[in-house]
């Protein structure tokens, strides 16, 4: 009972009317219609916790979320593989003057517990990886390990259903059916192989990024969908009307059919 007052509650958040005209968003990332959804859900959640978080960004590459975050107050620990990724995440926090709030750790996320303390993090971003990592399952439980009890997960996955719909869109008619079709056979599946071993790559659906969270250990309180249209508007009318596709997007995120058709999925976890 208490999860699905949790999870309508929250996802009937709307978001773009309080959060349009907030100066914050008139500008830096918080305004990219790529990006402004998920920002949107964890800025909701940062003024909920209301005092400066230690945070992880596990795959944080070069260091889009942990720069802004460390800008706002937050300390921030980037865990990555590449080392290429961490020397341009060092420099960009240097030059944004926050150098002594973000730590960068080269490291896989299946060596999370040996980097980092347990049950420490009050937040853990894990976006755009667990398409690539190993296992989904153990990566996600390493997310798992090192949060607080009560803490959150900001996880991003791409979109199964949206992968298919472009590779249509793009002419590749054939191989969309025969995915559509998959993904009727195999709906448990969804999460599909290794990227290589299908040509789709490892991709979700909402309801299998759910599970693997809720098998982890979380309980998923949010999910919405990232780039709904922002990837598929004319770059020249996106440039133009950045705060209209902006409020589009903000708008359509949490709605279906809208969310689940979105290039990315943004689902905000908390460790039970
Ligand atoms: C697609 S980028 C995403 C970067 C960032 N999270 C974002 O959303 O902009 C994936 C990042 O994950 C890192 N990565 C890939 N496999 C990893 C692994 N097993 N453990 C830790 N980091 C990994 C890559 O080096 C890269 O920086």
């Amino acid at each position: 009972m208490r999860r699905r007052h949790r999870t309508n509650r929250m996802a009937r958040v709307d978001l773009w009317p309080r959060l349009l005209g907030v100066e914050c968003l008139a500008v830096g990332p918080h305004a990219a219609p790529r990006t402004a959804v998920i920002w949107a859900v964890l800025r909701e959640e940062l003024a909920r916790i209301g005092r400066p978080v230690v945070a992880v960004d596990v795959g944080g590459g070069t260091g889009g979320f942990a720069v802004p975050l460390a800008r706002d107050g937050h300390v921030v620990t980037v865990v990555d593989a590449s080392p290429d990724a961490l020397a341009a995440l060092t420099r960009r926090a240097a030059d944004a003057g926050v150098a002594d709030r973000i730590e960068a750790v080269q490291g896989d996320v299946d060596d999370l517990v040996r980097l980092l303390p347990p049950d420490s993090a009050d937040l853990v971003l894990c976006h755009s990886l667990l398409e690539v990592v190993d296992d989904p399952a153990d990566a996600v439980a390493a997310l798992a390990a090192c949060l607080r009890r009560g803490g959150v997960a900001s996880v991003v996955v791409a979109n199964r259903v949206a992968a298919v719909l472009a590779r249509a869109v793009a002419g590749q008619l054939r191989m969309a059916a025969d995915l559509v079709c998959r993904g009727v056979d195999e709906p448990q599946g969804a999460a599909g192989p290794a990227p290589g071993l299908d040509r789709l790559g490892r991709r979700f659906d909402a309801s299998s990024a759910r599970r693997l969270l809720d098998d982890a250990g979380f309980e998923v309180e949010a999910v919405h969908g990232v780039r709904v249209v922002a990837d598929l508007v004319p770059g020249a009318i996106a440039e133009a009307e950045q705060e209209q596709l902006l409020a589009f997007e903000l708008a359509a995120s949490a709605i279906s059919p809208y969310r689940e058709i979105a290039t990315q999925l943004h689902l905000l976890a908390r460790r039970r």
